[in-house]
């Protein structure tokens, strides 16, 4: 493809998640200074001042996010998005590959194109416990932009919009409610959810075998103990992991952890489990995961100032 269609097309995408109509327009306006004319030739009469200023807007923002690219992401995502980068032949799990346009973490139904919001608070806070740094000393508006530009190299996903936020009921337990339910509760009825619900599957069990019978019903699997491997799209075998021992990615506070159960794991095998789990339920075993990360330090502390761990989110 020539290079002015390739830029073309990314602008297009960039236009889009910026919620620009006028895709073609903006094409032909970054083709270069010469097809400004014929972009303004057909806009109705009154309109170019905003549409150039919008479409510049647009430029400006996918301008930097490239650069930002560039300098930060390359080295692990690749030139092209693909996820091939020279350093990701040494890591495991292997960097996104941006041109499936599937992501893992998200308040969306798994599946579905995450929030701006997700990918951004990916990118500031990084995923623990993989080689993906948190680019917290980059700027809000670098860090915007670059999860603008991730969008260019899957275009024609990114055409629809970004998935609905999964509903989150209120929760029971928090300690800002007069009538607050206490949290040695929900940790308790969360265990028994917890084994009651099927997690054990691919996560460990964490209970004995006479408990997790009384609980499942069912003898526990082989090895209930050792944590699952599972493929996900990108043909990479992932344990599930054992909240003891492996570090929470992205689901730090009792709340992320009830988005995630929640919404499942785009690309990975934990599906969505809004239908599945009552919502009291989800809240419950979110505590219950959060006790047993904390407890062996697999989930960060508390920020400066925070005195309730179960709510210190990272920051943006
Ligand atoms: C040192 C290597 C490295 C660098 C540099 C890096 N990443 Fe990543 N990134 C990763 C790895 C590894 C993963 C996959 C983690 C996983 O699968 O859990 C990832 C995943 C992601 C994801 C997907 C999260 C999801 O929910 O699926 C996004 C978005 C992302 N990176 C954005 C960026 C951006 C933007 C930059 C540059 C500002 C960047 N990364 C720089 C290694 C890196
Ligand atoms: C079919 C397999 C499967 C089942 C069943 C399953 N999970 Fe998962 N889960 C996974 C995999 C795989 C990952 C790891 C995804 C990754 O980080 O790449 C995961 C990750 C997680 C995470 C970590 C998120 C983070 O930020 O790192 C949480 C929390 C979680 N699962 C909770 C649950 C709960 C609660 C249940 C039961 C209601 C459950 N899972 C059932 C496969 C499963």
């Amino acid at each position: 493809m020539p290079r002015r269609f390739q830029c073309a097309a990314r602008v297009g995408a960039g236009l889009l998640a910026a919620g620009g109509a006028a895709l073609a327009l903006g094409a032909a306006l970054f083709g270069g200074p010469a097809a400004t004319g014929f972009a303004a030739e057909r806009v109705a009469p009154g309109r170019e001042g905003g549409l150039r200023a919008e479409l510049a807007r647009a430029g400006a923002e996918f301008d930097l996010g490239r650069r930002t690219y560039e300098r930060y992401c390359v080295g692990c995502h690749g030139a092209k998005g693909d996820g091939k980068g020279p350093a990701a032949l040494f890591l495991d799990p292997k960097p996104r590959d941006f041109t499936s346009g599937t992501f893992k973490f998200a308040s969306v139904a798994a599946g579905q194109n995450p929030r701006d919001e997700d990918l951004l608070r990916t990118v500031t806070r990084g995923l623990r416990g993989t080689a993906m740094p948190s680019f917290r000393l980059l700027s809000e508006e670098e860090r915007r932009a670059v999860v603008q530009y991730l969008k260019s190299f899957a275009p024609e996903r990114w055409a629809d919009p970004p998935g609905a936020l999964v509903p989150r009921s209120p929760d029971p337990y928090d300690p800002a409610r007069d009538d607050a339910r206490p949290v040695s509760e929900a940790i308790e009825k969360g265990r028994i959810a917890y084994h009651k619900n099927g997690c054990w599957q691919c996560h460990p069990a964490y209970v004995g075998e006479d408990e997790f019978r009384a609980i499942a019903g069912r003898p526990p699997r082989p090895e209930p103990e050792k944590s699952v491997l599972t493929e996900d799209v990108w043909g990479e075998w992932i344990p599930a992991p054992d909240f003891t021992r492996d570090p929470l990615r992205a689901s730090w506070t009792v709340e992320e952890i009830y988005t995630t159960i929640t919404a499942g794991i785009g690309g990975a095998a934990m599906p969505t489990m809004a239908n599945a789990i009552d919502s009291e339920q989800r809240w419950q075993i979110a505590y219950f995961i959060h006790s047993l990360a904390e407890k062996r330090g697999t989930i960060p502390g508390p920020p400066p100032g925070r005195r309730d761990p179960r709510r210190a989110g990272g920051g943006k």
